[in-house]
């Protein structure tokens, strides 16, 4: 199904997310046929090029795209529709000149082919609904989150913010829960809560999504899925990138803000959440905001006793000398910024008491990969003898997000033969990639396309934002005057990480699906 007619504006036009993120993920849902026809793509910039400029660049974006050539070649037709779509408004926030005149105008003007009136829904005074039935309009802020509030005030300020018009953020919605609130409250100010879709790109992946059909469209699960039968709850995401060219934006963040206090904590919510009455926005994120809400707080030296904090040294990486965190373009010598964090948490509810949540991050890891690892109990007899280690704790399941997209359960079965009984383990597996002939769409194509729908369900909602950084303030707040552990680029991270688990008789699963 195609989405709505949409005029589609990125603030960032030119940035690193749009070019590498969000043209690639578009450029593949015009491929698909889902984008309406008369659906544009107005990028804002401060670069003075035209559009004839900007569709070169997103031309070679594209062509660059690691999920475009994944996803097979685009036919000319459809590179050269998707292209037309395409525009570009120069607009300094600081000295804006007629660019909001400018950014008005082709808004205004109705889009070639269609004869419909383009301010159907984003005109100012029209009902607040996001789908008042004819184009909708969408600001996607791919911008440094202390501008979201004053470009919505300028959206305001320039009769561009009615209607049905929606605006998406990104990720880091703040540092800290007070910055948050301040950008919350900047933003909805303009733009009520039901028009406000917070990004969090892990939530669009495909097996995250999985991962809710696999737990609620199916009934074996739910008796086994509590303190009972589950031992603890492991959740990696695992690069083997360093900061790259990012240093300006992710010395001030860190693994914590980057990664855990949004995807990692979302992936724990969708994990341990209740049932929610419907698929439905608001009873889903209702769901999650109670996980949130019953994170068991971190704080001084439970914080420091729960957590490990690393940063990668200078070392060789898949035999390539890579720089440590601290020899990177731009960055600062002496920098304390983790750039990988292992933490242990507790959701202190009746399904999860006691049940400890394994989360860890990094960055110059060993191999690339993001997965959940349900560990559950051991049997409580063994029966079988002399079965050593294999015995131990064989049932797991994992759920694997990327590079492959599987969802296994290990178990012990039967070595053939007709000697002595020895068990092998022996995985179940659903390849979600394999076992269906369709190509997993990327998370920014379903993201994309919700918003476009007006669809919130996979996007955070203000209180639940509001309480990941309640819960991630305090944490942060011990670390400081502490030094994160160096670890060597290439491997499982600092050993701190493995002492976590470690002193539990625990130890971290290191992705061995990775083919
Ligand atoms: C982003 C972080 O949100 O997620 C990056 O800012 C990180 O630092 C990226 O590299 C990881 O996303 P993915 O989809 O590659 O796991």
């Amino acid at each position: 199904r195609s989405a709505a007619p949409t005029d589609l504006v990125v603030f960032g036009g030119t940035g690193d997310l749009a070019m590498r993120k969000l043209l690639p993920a578009l450029l593949l849902c015009e491929k698909d046929g889902r984008l309406a026809p008369t659906t544009r793509i107005v990028a804002v910039s401060r670069d003075g090029i035209g559009d004839a400029d900007y569709r070169g660049k997103a031309e070679a974006a594209v062509a660059d795209s690691p999920s475009v050539l994944r996803a097979g070649a685009v036919p000319v037709p459809v590179l050269r529709r998707f292209l037309d779509r395409l525009h570009h408004v120069p607009l300094d926030l600081d000295d804006p000149g007629d660019g909001w005149d400018r950014l008005r105008a082709l808004l205004d003007a109705p889009p070639s082919g269609d004869g419909a009136d383009p301010d159907a829904a984003g005109a100012p005074g029209a009902p607040d609904t996001a789908d008042a039935g004819g184009r909708g309009r969408v600001y996607y802020l791919a911008m440094p989150p202390m501008l979201f509030g004053r470009i919505c005030a300028d959206l305001q300020a320039n009769g561009l913010a009615g209607g049905g018009s929606r605006v998406v953020l990104e990720k880091p919605l703040g540092r800290d829960l007070e910055s948050a609130r301040g950008i919350n409250d900047a933003v909805g100010a303009v733009f009520s809560e039901r028009r406000t879709f917070r990004i969090d790109h892990y939530l669009g992946k495909e097996t995250v999504q999985n991962l809710l059909a696999l737990r609620f469209a199916n009934m074996f699960l739910e008796p086994v899925w509590n303190s009972r039968w589950i031992d603890h709850v492991q959740i990696t995401a695992a690069e083997t990138v360093g900061v790259g060219t990012r240093h300006g934006y992710y010395d001030r963040s860190g693994a914590m803000r980057d990664m855990v206090q949004n995807h990692l904590l979302q992936l724990l919510c969708l994990i341990a959440m209740e049932p929610p009455a419907s698929f439905e926005r608001e009873a889903v994120r209702d769901e999650k905001v109670k996980v949130l809400q019953s994170l068991a707080p971190l704080s001084g030296e439970g914080a420091l006793r729960h957590t490990a904090r690393g940063q990668y040294s200078a070392g060789s990486q898949g035999g390539r000398e890579v720089p440590g965190y601290t020899g990177e373009p731009g960055a600062d010598g002496a920098s304390s910024t983790e750039t990988f964090v292992a933490l242990e948490a507790a959701v202190a509810n009746w399904r999860w008491a006691g049940v400890p949540f394994y989360l860890r991050t990094g960055k110059r890891m060993a191999r690339r990969y993001s997965e959940i690892v349900v560990q559950f109990r051991d049997v409580p007899h063994p029966i079988f003898p002399g079965q050593g280690a294999a015995a131990t704790s064989p049932n797991r399941l994992v759920i694997r997000l990327q590079p492959e997209e599987t969802i296994r359960l290990h178990m012990l079965a039967k070595e053939p033969g007709a000697g002595e009984l020895r068990l092998r383990p022996a995985p179940l597996e659903l390849s979600l990639s394999d076992g269906f002939a369709v190509r997993s769409p990327d998370a920014y194509e379903r993201l994309l396309m919700d918003v476009m729908n007006g669809d919130p369900t996979l996007f955070m909602r203000r209180d639940e934002v509001e309480a990941a950084w309640r819960w991630v303030d305090p944490i942060i707040g011990a670390w400081q005057g502490t030094d994160p552990e160096p670890y060597a680029p290439g491997g499982t991270g600092p050993r701190g990480a493995h002492d976590l688990l470690a002193r539990t008789g625990r130890a971290w699963h290191e992705g061995e699906m990775t083919r």
